[in-house]
Order: C-alpha cells, then sequence, then structure tokens
C-alpha cells in the first residue's frame, strides 16, 4: 500500500443536476481524504490545456466545450493507491459499461456526461493537482 494523491473532478453535468453532495458522500465513504477543493468554472484555455493529451482525439472539441459549460469541482484526494481507489470507486469511462455501484454506471449519463474525472497513472496525477492547486493549497 502506498499513499497517493489523485485529482477528482465533478463535471458540469453532476453540478448542474445537484449530484455534487451526493458524489462527495461517495468520496467520504470510500475512505480518502479531501486534501484541497474548489468549485470553478474552466476558460476555453484551461479545459484545452488540462485534455492537452485528447487533442487529436474526435470528441475533444465537444469535451472543451462540455467542460467549459458551467461550473465543476475540482478536489485533490488522499488515500493508499489513490488513484486505482478513485478509478474503481468512478467505474468504466462509459457509464454504459462501468460496473453496478460505481458513480458513474448509477449517475452517468453518457461516455462524455460521466459525472467525474480521475488520474489515471501517478505523472498524470501530479500534472493535474498542479493544475489546480498550489503547494500552499495542499499543504
Ligand atoms: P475523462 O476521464 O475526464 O477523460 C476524457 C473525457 O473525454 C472522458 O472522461 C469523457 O468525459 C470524454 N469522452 C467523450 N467521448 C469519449 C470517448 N469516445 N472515449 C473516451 N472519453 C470520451
Amino acid at each position: 500500500m502506498v499513499v497517493q494523491r489523485t485529482l477528482a473532478i465533478i463535471k458540469p453535468d453532476a453540478v448542474k443536476r445537484g449530484l455534487t453532495g451526493e458524489i462527495l458522500s461517495r468520496i467520504h465513504a470510500a475512505g480518502f481524504h479531501i486534501v484541497a477543493i474548489r468549485s470553478q468554472r474552466l476558460t476555453q484555455k484551461d479545459a484545452e490545456g488540462f485534455y492537452a493529451v485528447h487533442r487529436d482525439r474526435p470528441f475533444f472539441r465537444d469535451l472543451v466545450e462540455f467542460m467549459t459549460s458551467g461550473k465543476l469541482v475540482v478536489i485533490a484526494l488522499e488515500a493508499d493507491n489513490a488513484i486505482s481507489k478513485w478509478r474503481d470507486t468512478m467505474g468504466a469511462t462509459d457509464p454504459a459499461k462501468a460496473a453496478p455501484g460505481t458513480i458513474r454506471k448509477d449517475l452517468g449519463t453518457s461516455i462524455q456526461n460521466n459525472c467525474t474525472h480521475g488520474s489515471d497513472a501517478p505523472q498524470t496525477a501530479a500534472f493535474e493537482i498542479s493544475y489546480f492547486f498550489t503547494a500552499s493549497d495542499l499543504a
């Protein structure tokens, strides 16, 4: 077991549908510690930079539009094996393929409107956490 941090995002679809509390409850129930949390709206530049790894994917423009369509909640989470633990809590990217009891299965409505984001590896987590939070936010 290794204590890790990961970035979670409650996406605009979930915020608009009033699911922030439900998702935070699931985060607590799963045993994560919330290190830092903020509600904010992304600019187009913010969203393009955050998802730069996907810039050549066919869904990139729609993804940027979606992620800038309303407020989202960014959260730095800490736990043993936080990266895989949060991905397990969220379920597969496509809600239709996610396991029962996961956030995306229970609450997501499409592969794009899948309620939450999570980092996929330690390097990605470091980049994504620092994209939103300063060292003093995380102290
Ligand atoms: P996320 O885990 O935030 O990473 C990239 C996001 O792109 C993904 O969740 C989905 O919201 C969105 N997306 C839209 N279409 C696709 C697709 N076909 N494959 C993967 N991700 C997609």
